[in-house]
């Protein structure tokens, strides 16, 4: 892990981005949303863990974004970040940033890649994580142990651009063990919980950024074909219920085009997950929702997601020359 950079470092990394933090509270763009973990963590785990994801560091999202974003999750102080991607927008030019805001945080990162991320280039976004100290999980399993307590993290690469293999990410996986997944896309959590990996962590969605009157359900619902769209989904508490766990969507730091969020559930989003305790052990702020119908994109939008990734890394090495 690098040291976290110091405020005049801060003040340089803005400087890069063109973007001076305004005097504006940054603050109200945030929530910070808690919840219990799972009930099979009762009794074996007393941890915190906070959830990021979809940062895009670049031009869309000002840096004080991304400041408060590490600012929030160090004051809650997690024993583990746990961050599901799309870590970039559209390029590699803020790969820098990316590293000095990961390393920022003061707990140790596990993190899998976004769509985004294979379309800037996965292999440059992994090495910016790893010079950030970020332990990047890649169809992998790794057990941390935090303050005397050991958790597996699962990690599933993307499946937006069909890089996820399951069977992969959670060979060896051991079913005794406490364990929690990370996936950008939140689908691939179905495929988790039978795995037997009980809460299940993801974005990509940005939470639709227009969440009024139910918008974000109609467009990354119905017209995407998301079953997950933001928020818990599945059971934490399986007993008596057919759901073999739970999936959280959160609404992610950044946007990659269009930096409109409107509504309180489209509002940025530091997530934190108290593993160890029961749900409904404290008030949380979502209840658990059941799944919309969904669709799995087909063959030939997955074969035309795989090509984008072949001619966008194409074209950066047709640059480079
Ligand atoms: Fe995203």
């Amino acid at each position: 892990m690098v040291s976290s950079p110091e405020p005049t470092e801060i003040g340089a990394l803005v400087r890069t981005l063109g973007r001076w933090p305004r005097k504006r509270d940054v603050g109200r763009q945030f929530r910070v949303r808690r919840f219990a973990g799972p009930r099979q963590h009762v009794g074996a785990l007393d941890l915190r863990v906070a959830h990021l994801t979809d940062l895009h560091v670049g031009r869309v999202t000002p840096m004080e974004v991304q400041i408060e974003a590490v600012r929030l999750t160090n004051a809650a102080q997690p024993d583990a970040v746990l961050i599901t991607g799309d870590f970039v927008c559209h390029s590699q030019m803020h790969l820098d940033a990316l590293t000095h805001v990961v390393a920022s945080l003061h707990a140790p990162v596990f993190a899998v890649l976004g769509n985004h991320d294979y379309w800037s280039g996965d292999r440059e976004v992994r090495w910016a994580l790893r010079r950030a100290g970020a332990e990047v999980l890649d169809n992998a399993w790794t057990t941390i142990t935090l303050r005397g307590q050991r958790l597996q993290v699962v990690g599933l690469d993307d499946a937006y651009t069909g890089h996820a293999d399951w069977r992969k990410a959670c060979k060896g996986l051991r079913a005794a063990r406490p364990t929690v997944g990370l996936s950008h896309i939140a689908e691939e959590a179905d495929a988790l919980w039978a795995q037997g990996v009980p809460l299940v962590l993801s974005g990509h969605t940005h939470a639709g950024q227009v969440t009024l009157a139910r918008l974000h359900e109609l467009a990354v619902g119905r017209i995407a074909g998301h079953k997950y769209v933001h928020g818990l989904y599945g059971r934490r508490d399986p007993r008596g219920t057919e759901a073999p766990g739970a999936v959280y969507v959160g609404a992610g730091i950044g946007a990659a085009v269009v930096p409109l969020r409107v509504g309180e559930r489209s509002k940025r989003e530091v997530t934190i997950f108290e593993l160890g305790y029961a749900p409904g052990a404290f008030e949380e702020p979502l209840g658990e929702q059941e799944p919309l119908a969904g669709r799995r994109p087909s063959e030939r939008v997955r074969r035309r997601r795989a090509v984008a990734v072949e001619r966008k890394r194409r074209r950066r090495v047709g640059r480079r020359r």
